[in-house]
């Protein structure tokens, strides 16, 4: 069994994510069960168990070809499973066609009817629904003032910036207020700024709507800021789920160590539930469940290594010299080797204040400290790089 797939089979308790966070309460609107999808002999995704919570709004983030379009598609019902179940609040619409469940979709590509104007584009899914003509109208003109378009009615797609487009696409998804709201990397044909402009239209305008949403996202900062809980996915199985803080302090797996901000990955051997050595240094930190003897990887965050106020001779302190030091505007990010530690290279974090206090620069040699509640201990067969 490899690791992701342990992570999903030890999700014994369907309310808490893989982390063992405790999910938020609350009633449970969709529910996957041991859902696999196979194109052809390969295998989309396999196995996959997830609840989504209402009023909840979660990504599906991981690395191209993960399989988070499929997830979608297959609770859409664009792309039917091959195996597994899927229930929508109370009802099992494992087998329903696309038009009798209950959602609304944007995709990346804005997918508005080019030839319609804004107006009717919006309107188009509220046309088969036995609404009179003025409630229509007054339906449309609520949904392009929910999202800043009040006044662009008139116009056709392609006389609308990708911005304005994707927010006529939002308000055409929801239109119909339908019970979930499936997101598939509705900004990322953006530029930088609109992007994150956007990011805070769609976590307000879901927040005021109440509505259940899953945005798939391969960006994991969309994910880690809009996000209550995040899915992350690697090849075709769910690695951890967990709120953004759960997922970047604690990673499930180095997969998603990895996948997910800036990680340092050094070598070393477990010698006890609390205990492992890298190079001369005895290291400690969180190892149960981790034969003594056994060779490990642990991992820690640039900004967690501490610099300041270190004693020589504390717990988990060692001697490093500062290789390089890279100015990122509103840090240094430094690379430090040390004797101590089999020579590994660990890049920490510095402000500019601590540069600039201590005179800290390339060829100093200075002691560190890695906080023992900030490492993390993986088996080394999970290490890829
Ligand atoms: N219709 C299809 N036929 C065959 N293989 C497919 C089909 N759709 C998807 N796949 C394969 O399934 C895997 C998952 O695809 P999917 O589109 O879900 O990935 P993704 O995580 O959304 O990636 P991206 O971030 O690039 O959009 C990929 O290896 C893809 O090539
Ligand atoms: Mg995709």
């Amino acid at each position: 069994m490899t690791i992701a797939e342990s992570a999903v089979t030890s999700e014994t308790d369907p309310g808490r994510g893989a982390s063992g966070a405790p999910a938020p309460t609350g009633k449970t609107y969709l529910r996957i069960e041991r859902l696999s999808k196979m194109f052809g002999t390969f295998t989309a995704l396999h196995d996959i168990n997830l609840e989504i919570y209402e009023g909840e709004f979660v990504c599906f983030l991981g690395p191209s070809g993960c399989g988070k379009t499929t997830l979608l598609r297959a609770i859409a019902g664009l792309d039917i499973q091959t195996s597994g179940r899927i229930e929508q609040d109370g009802q099992d619409i494992s087998a329903l066609p696309p038009a009798e469940r209950d959602f609304g979709i944007v995709f990346q590509s804005y997918a508005l009817f080019p030839n319609l104007t804004v107006a009717k584009n919006v309107a188009y899914g509220l046309e088969n629904r036995k609404l009179s003509r003025a409630d229509i109208r007054a339906r449309v003109a609520e949904l392009l003032a929910l999202v800043g378009l009040g006044d662009q009615s008139d116009k056709y797609p392609a006389q609308l910036s990708g911005g304005q487009q994707q927010r006529v696409a939002l308000s055409r998804a929801i239109a119909t207020s339908p019970g979930l709201l499936l997101l598939d990397e509705p900004l990322s044909a953006l530029d930088a700024k609109v992007r994150v402009h956007l990011r805070h239209e769609i976590r307000s305008l879901q927040q005021r709507l109440g509505v259940t949403t899953v945005m798939v996202t391969h960006d994991q900062e969309e994910a880690l800021t809009m996000a209550d809980r995040i899915v992350v996915m690697n090849q075709g199985v769910i690695e951890q789920i967990g709120p953004p803080v759960e997922i970047y302090r604690r990673p499930a797996t180095a997969f998603v160590a990895d996948f997910i901000g800036t990680m340092n990955f050094v070598p070393g051997v477990a010698e006890g539930p609390d205990r492992v050595r890298v190079g001369r240094v005895e290291l400690e930190c969180e190892a149960s469940g981790i034969a003594p003897g056994a060779e490990v990887t642990i991992a820690v965050r640039p900004e967690d290594i501490v610099l300041q106020d270190v004693e020589p001779g504390d717990e988990n302190t060692f001697e490093v010299q500062i290789g390089s030091m890279e100015f990122l505007g509103s840090f240094f990010r430094a690379e430090l080797t040390g004797e101590a530690i089999a020579d590994a290279r660990l890049r920490a974090d510095m402000s500019i204040n601590l540069v600039r206090r201590h005179g800290l620069e390339e060829g100093r040699r200075l002691h560190v400290k890695l906080p023992r509640e900030r490492i993390r201990v993986y088996p080394q067969s999970t290490i890829n790089g």
